[in-house]
């Protein structure tokens, strides 16, 4: 007998394929997503749920699952999941590491040259028909060789954004609640500085960790005020890491240059004041949105779904304590 599952929104047809060839497939194949009443009514009787950022499982949703032995998250983030309440009823959670982390990096990198060398704001003054003549300090931005980065969190991509920052010659410092190795340390050049020392010595912060209660509102107007007035701040993680009501009012006070984010607090909503500043870079959540990124991020959920389901360790198995 083959298990049902659930995928609760559209993914790329390669892990639909996949999912179809090892258990019975209940597919929404559509990019609206469920309500929280529709996926509760629709994961009844599923033994597995492939699961995206925007479904929400939180400890009500996961006290009502009955038989369902794993959700696989697309996604590295889990902040959508209710770790604690899945774990307490044995309920498997995974993710989709490494496959994205270059290009997340990739993305962090790319909003804080745009901010850095005001992309956006060129683009606009051509295409408005503002662009009459060449003038010695028509947009001029900031040097992003051989200034110093601040990378919050040195995980995975956080990592991944210190290699870029090399190939510019810059000096990274960064902060993590854990020290990282001296061997990374040396290889990839970082100098470790507490949180507040950091964001007073960097010209571009950029941020990597994971949103947990410890996270949420990591940078907040106290943390923004002692930011230099020329650093540009660059959010590719989660939003709530960031409070934007204080962001806004950094921005539009300068007591910060400028920022480059991907992410916000209420998604798809963003705070109207970064809306009106063109010191601001915004992206609709696409850190990880390359075509072969995604793809391989459906897939590795799939094979998480059917491996966990199969008896089999799943790859990127969250809660490791449920199968030690
Ligand atoms: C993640 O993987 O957590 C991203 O935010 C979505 O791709």
């Amino acid at each position: 007998m083959k298990h049902p599952v659930l995928v609760t929104k559209r993914i790329y047809p390669e892990a639909i394929e996949y999912l179809r060839q090892h258990v019975e497939l209940d597919y929404a194949n559509s990019d609206d997503g469920l309500t929280a009443s529709e996926l509760a009514e629709r994961i009844r009787g599923k033994h597995g749920v492939v699961s995206q950022l925007t479904d929400k499982f939180d400890a009500a949703m996961i006290e009502r699952l009955e038989g369902v032995r794993v959700i696989a998250n697309v996604a590295v983030g889990y902040d959508n999941i209710d770790l604690a309440a899945a774990t307490a009823k044995g309920i498997l959670i995974t993710n989709t590491p490494d496959v994205l982390t270059d290009t997340t990096a990739d993305l962090a990198f790319a909003l804080l040259l745009a901010a850095a060398r005001r992309i956006v704001e060129g683009y606009q003054f051509v295409h408005s028909g503002q662009w009459r003549k060449w003038r010695i300090d028509l947009l001029v931005g900031r040097d992003v060789h051989h200034a110093t980065i601040g990378i919050v969190g040195m995980g995975r991509i956080g990592q991944a954004v210190a290699k870029r920052a090399g190939g510019f010659s810059m000096r990274i410092l960064y902060y993590d609640v854990v020290r990282a190795p001296e061997s990374l340390e040396r290889s990839l050049g970082l100098e470790y500085r507490p949180l507040e020392e950091l964001l007073r010595e960097a010209d571009f912060v950029s941020l990597h960790v994971p949103l947990v209660e410890e996270t949420r509102k990591l940078i907040g107007k106290d943390q923004l005020r002692v930011m230099k007035p020329s650093a540009i701040l660059v959010n590719t993680s989660r939003g709530p890491i960031v409070d934007e009501n204080a962001l806004a009012e950094a921005l539009e006070k300068r007591w910060i240059a400028g920022a480059g984010l991907d992410v916000f607090e209420r998604e798809p909503e963003v705070h109207p004041g970064l809306l009106k500043l063109e010191n601001v870079v915004v992206a609709p959540h696409i850190g990880s949105a390359s075509i072969d990124t995604r793809r391989n991020m459906s897939l590795l959920a799939a094979q998480n779904a059917v491996a966990a389901l199969s008896g089999q360790r799943p790859p990127n198995l969250v809660n490791r304590e449920l199968l030690p």
